[in-house]
């Protein structure tokens, strides 16, 4: 008995939209519970519990909304009646919860007059998939995760991804397919910068600029032995298996070398509006948003050639491109028809204004590739525009980590990195209590750096300084008032899901105050397993961070109007350049949600002394900015040298080439105390700001230090991983470390 797949794979992703809702719930119910379940995560991510009530109630709305939204789509779903369940093999993995749909087996005639289910080739087993596509900048660099993520969910065969970028979306994509470590997937980048001469003679007038262009290239610019590849643009949502589209190749007669789906639009019909001339055209003309090219042959057929006289000898009517490659393409066409194999419209539904797009297919579940034509997307007329939505989105929010099976069945290309890193989870003793620490520490987390746009210009004096941070969802409300307190560069780690990255998202583009900082590198990490990582997240926001100087602080602080000039000019009057040393700016805490915020120190010491300020810390552990000397500070005009002591977490200005912070602590306790100590290792002098301070906003003090300090599992591990942290810094730095031991022993 033949089955028919592809509808059943809607079902699937409906079935897990469905088990995310299931999840979130229960979530919630969980959150009204709350004990003790936080007890590991780093106290800044806890929050006064009305905040939370009315995050949740937000959330529960937003699932609601999405709940039916979902029936919606249950509903157009059932109207194309018939459902098959998919032989799923590997997809096995995603619990179906989805109630809604009955599970009745067809007839084979039935199946047969749905498109899909005219049985389509598929491609071999384990055979490898070539796909090329064009990225640059930062929001397409966001765009091309989505579309990645929907080819990898449906995909049984390895994968070889090729993309043209920009440095900036090389560096946000290579770091993401790193730690994204998703087995047999390869990837390859090229410059798109080196190709930007062959194409940037032609005058365009398409938002996709001259990257949209350099898809003419790819004979050239893609290793020349690789004989086939498809190509697709960023703003593209796959809805079935990328390998059927792949074994369309097998029906290319001799000599067609192009595959395309006809456009959509009535563009070149040429009659939108008088005058209105398009470049020519074989009928409606063709979309290159997805392009199976054969680029064996086209080499063969002096492609290069072939492209650039068309396009010289129709520029010189036409004078510029209107939709870039695509009217290229289109005229090569246009005097060739026999290159191009016309692929069936589902493989590239177009979604704009004035398209065909609906009359393309007959039934929402025979439709396989969704092109949303940016920058329209989602807000275009199509009576199933709630159905792609909810597909676009689904893949937006989806949890990429759940990409990293295994292909079954196929060997697998391990890169060297997963072989350390299976090496390394395969050397831990599972028997160790202290198990899920050590685990936690040699985790790949996915990382997607540069978030947003970013745009960073040095100053000319080498002192600049970037404010280091790290924040989990609930923290948000902090970015603003950071913003306005803090001029220079910032660079922020954000430990998120994939949906709260989109909440993120969201957030930030109707910020205005956010808007409008483009001097602010946002990094997400991304969740996985049970501790908060907050050194690892830190350490990304380090690394990132481009400027010669760091300030290292917590997202619950405001620095004081006028620290960043401060600073650099400290930075010049100490000399940081050719000495080490570790600036301390003192930090204070207020209890107050409404602060009127000092403009001055005279100003925070005469509400230090009305006790509407307090020094951090004041009342539970005294112990982390003791040293600080707030009594000598209070009168201090130049800046003082200060002792290291045990459990001393001040708040730094450093050069960026210190020292990372050490990722074995993970949640709450030790993580800046072992940084600062390593900074006393290696000799850093500890130099406290006389006209410098930051203080501490409040978030109600609901979290319970003291139920973590005697939670005697963690109390245990964490005793463990200092002893071994000693261990280490006496193995680095000799016998200058063992002081630590002591001081540690004293307690
Ligand atoms: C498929 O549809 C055609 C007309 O659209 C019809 O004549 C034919 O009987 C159908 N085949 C089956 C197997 O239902
Ligand atoms: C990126 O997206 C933002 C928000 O949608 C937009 O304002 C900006 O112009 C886009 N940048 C580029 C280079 O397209
Ligand atoms: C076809 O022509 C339209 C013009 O309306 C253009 O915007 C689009 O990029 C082309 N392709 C699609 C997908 O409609």
């Amino acid at each position: 008995m033949m089955h028919c797949p592809c509808r059943g794979r809607l079902k699937l992703l409906l079935a897990s939209l469905s088990f995310i809702i299931l999840l979130t719930w229960l979530y919630l119910l969980a959150g009204n519970l709350e004990n003790g379940r936080s007890l590991l995560l780093a106290p800044c991510l806890l929050e006064s519990t009305e905040a939370r009530f009315l995050e949740r109630e937000v959330l529960a709305s937003r699932v609601r909304q999405v709940e039916e939204e979902n029936r919606q789509i249950r509903l157009q779903l059932s109207q194309s009646q018939g459902q098959t369940e998919g032989n799923y093999g590997n997809q096995q993995w995603v619990a179906s919860a989805d109630t809604g749909a009955e599970d009745v087996e067809n007839t084979a005639e039935e199946r047969a007059n749905h498109s899909e289910c005219v049985r389509s080739p598929t491609a071999e087993k384990c055979e490898l998939i070539h796909v090329a596509c064009v990225c640059a900048g930062h929001n397409a660099s966001r765009d091309v995760v989505t579309l990645v993520k929907s080819i990898l969910f449906h995909r049984r065969n390895p994968l070889h991804f090729h993309f043209i970028t920009d440095t900036v979306a090389n560096q946000i994509l290579s770091t993401l397919f790193q730690s994204w470590m998703v087995p047999s997937v390869q990837v390859s980048f090229y410059d798109a910068d080196e190709l930007k001469p062959e194409v940037s003679w032609i005058p365009n007038k398409h938002y996709s600029g001259i990257y949209g262009l350099m898809k003419l290239t790819l004979t050239k610019a893609l290793p020349s032995d690789l004989s086939k590849v498809i190509v697709l643009d960023t703003d593209i949502t796959f809805a079935t298996d990328i390998a059927e589209l792949w074994a369309i190749f097998r029906k290319f007669t001799a000599k067609q070398v192009i595959g395309l789906v006809e456009n959509q639009s009535d563009w070149y019909l040429g009659n939108l509006w008088k005058n209105h001339k398009p470049w020519p055209a074989l009928g409606r003309g063709f979309n290159t948003g997805v392009i199976l090219l054969y680029l064996e042959r086209l080499r063969k057929l002096g492609w290069e050639q072939m492209w650039r006289l068309t396009a010289e000898r129709e520029l010189m009517s036409m004078l510029s491109t209107s939709l870039a490659d695509q009217d290229i393409f289109n005229a090569i066409i246009k005097q060739n028809p026999v290159l191009v194999h016309q692929l069936p419209c589902f493989w590239n539904v177009q979604l704009s204004d004035h398209t065909r797009s609906e009359q393309c297919y007959t039934e929402v579940s025979d439709l396989k590739v969704i092109h949303w034509n940016s920058p329209k997307k989602l807000r275009v007329k199509n009576k199933h525009v709630e159905f792609f939505r909810n597909l676009y989105l689904t893949f937006l929010e989806y949890d990429g980590n759940l990409l990293r099976r295994e292909l079954f069945g196929c060997p697998s290309q391990a890169t060297s990195e997963s072989t350390r890193l299976q090496k390394a989870l395969e050397e831990l003793d599972e028997d160790d209590q202290c198990y899920d620490f050590r685990r936690e520490r040699i985790m790949v987390h996915r990382v997607h750096l540069y978030f947003l746009e970013y745009e960073y210009t040095s100053t000319e004096d080498d002192t600049d300084v970037t404010l280091v941070a790290q924040l989990s969802m609930d923290r948000l409300q902090m970015l603003e008032a950071i913003c306005k307190h803090w001029e220079g560069p910032i660079s922020l780690a954000l430990y998120m899901s994939d949906a709260e990255a989109q909440q993120f998202l969201r957030y930030a583009q109707a910020s205005e105050v956010l808007k409008n900082r483009k001097n602010v590198g946002y990094h997400i990490v991304y969740k996985e397993g049970q501790f908060y990582p907050v050194n690892m997240v830190r350490n990304v926001a380090l690394r990132n961070a481009k400027t010669p100087y760091v300030f290292l602080t917590d997202i619950d602080f405001l620095p004081m109007y006028g620290l960043y000039d401060y600073l650099r000019k400290s930075i010049v009057q100490l000399d940081m350049a050719n000495t080490k040393k570790a600036l301390v700016v003192p930090a204070f805490e207020t209890l107050r949600y409404r602060l009127s915020f000092p403009k001055s120190k005279a100003e925070l010491l005469s509400m230090l002394d009305m006790g509407t300020l307090y020094t951090f810390r004041y009342h539970v552990w005294t112990k982390g900015h003791a040293p600080t000397n707030y009594a000598k500070w209070r009168t201090a005009t130049t800046p003082y040298k200060v002792e290291w002591e045990a459990d001393f977490e001040p708040y730094v200005v450093v050069r960026r080439d210190c020292p990372e912070y050490d990722q074995r602590f993970v949640g709450f306790g030790w993580n800046k105390v072992s940084h600062i100590m390593e900074l006393d290792a290696l000799e850093y002098d500890l130099m406290v700001l006389p006209n410098a301070f930051m203080i501490h906003m409040p978030h109600a003090p609901s979290f319970d230090i003291s139920k973590f300090r005697s939670s005697p599992s963690y109390r245990f591990c964490l005793t463990t991983l200092k002893e071994e942290f000693h261990q280490d810094l006496s193995r680095k730095y000799g016998a200058a470390a063992l002081k630590y031991l002591t001081a540690q022993r004293n307690i």
